[in-house]
């Protein structure tokens, strides 16, 4: 089936870019809404940025959507999380091949439900082989990630790490290096996104709310990011 992305260049300058979908409660507090309602409109921004970023040409997406320290939210929050979540993963299965994406879930999946869980691993089995990752992170935390690889590593009998040792073991090993980071929301911080990735990431913030981030801000950010010199360290 052809391809609905067409891809603008096969060489973008943001191999890797990541968002920090935050402000859906606020966005639904100022419409008189409950929380639950930001975060079924934050999934429709969620698709359209996720086309977006694909159809650039980026390599790789990735999306904060759950964090290791979301789990203390209300429990009905939660819960209209996870059923917008699992309903996404049965929507999103039509598009793997048309879109050529591929999913990779980022954290811990053994706290999910069976079901819930097995879907996502059915997704990250029949998308492998596609070319543009989006890497959903979900009960995922930098710190968690860290240890995660440390174990990993520690079970595998290694003896002495390096940085590269870790990089391979983290969930992104399958990602090229973190470009850019984009904050929705107004906070100027990570809140414990991608930490041992980001540490020659730019960072990117605008005080709109998630539900209203559109693929013009998302243009913006990259328009922003190109003028930018990296310097590694160097001069
Ligand atoms: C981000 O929006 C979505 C998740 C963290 C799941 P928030 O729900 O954090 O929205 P605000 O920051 O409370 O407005
Ligand atoms: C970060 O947003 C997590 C996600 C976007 C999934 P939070 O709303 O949880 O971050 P804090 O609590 O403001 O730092
Ligand atoms: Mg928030």
């Amino acid at each position: 089936m052809a391809k609905k992305f067409i891809t603008n260049s096969e060489d973008h300058p943001i191999k890797h870019i990541g968002f920090i979908m935050d402000g859906n409660g606020r966005w639904a507090k100022k419409r008189g809404m409950p929380r639950e309602y930001g975060h079924k409109f934050g999934a429709e921004t969620f698709k359209k940025v996720m086309e977006h970023c694909c159809n650039l040409g980026i390599k790789a997406t990735t999306f904060y959507v759950f964090s290791t320290e979301n789990w203390k939210r209300p429990q009905k929050e939660v819960d209209s999380i996870m059923k917008l979540l699992d309903r996404y993963l049965d929507d999103c299965k039509k598009e793997l091949d048309e879109y050529d994406l591929r999913f990779i879930f980022l954290g811990d999946k053994s706290v999910f439900p069976d079901g819930l869980r097995n879907k996502m691993i059915e997704i990250e089995r029949l998308s492998s082989q596609h070319k543009y990752i989006v890497n959903l992170a979900l009960n995922y935390g930098g710190r968690d990630e860290i240890v995660y690889a440390v174990n990993k590593l520690y079970a595998d009998g290694k003896e002495r790490i390096t940085e590269d040792d870790i990089s391979s073991a983290l969930y992104t090993s399958e990602s090229p290096d973190l470009d850019l980071i984009v904050r929705t929301g107004g906070d100027l911080r990570i809140s414990n996104f991608l930490l041992w990735q980001s540490a020659y990431a730019e960072l990117y913030f605008t005080d709109k709310l998630w539900p209203d981030f559109n693929t013009d801000d998302v243009d913006a950010a990259i328009e922003n990011f190109l003028n930018r010199k990296r310097r590694f360290g160097g001069v």
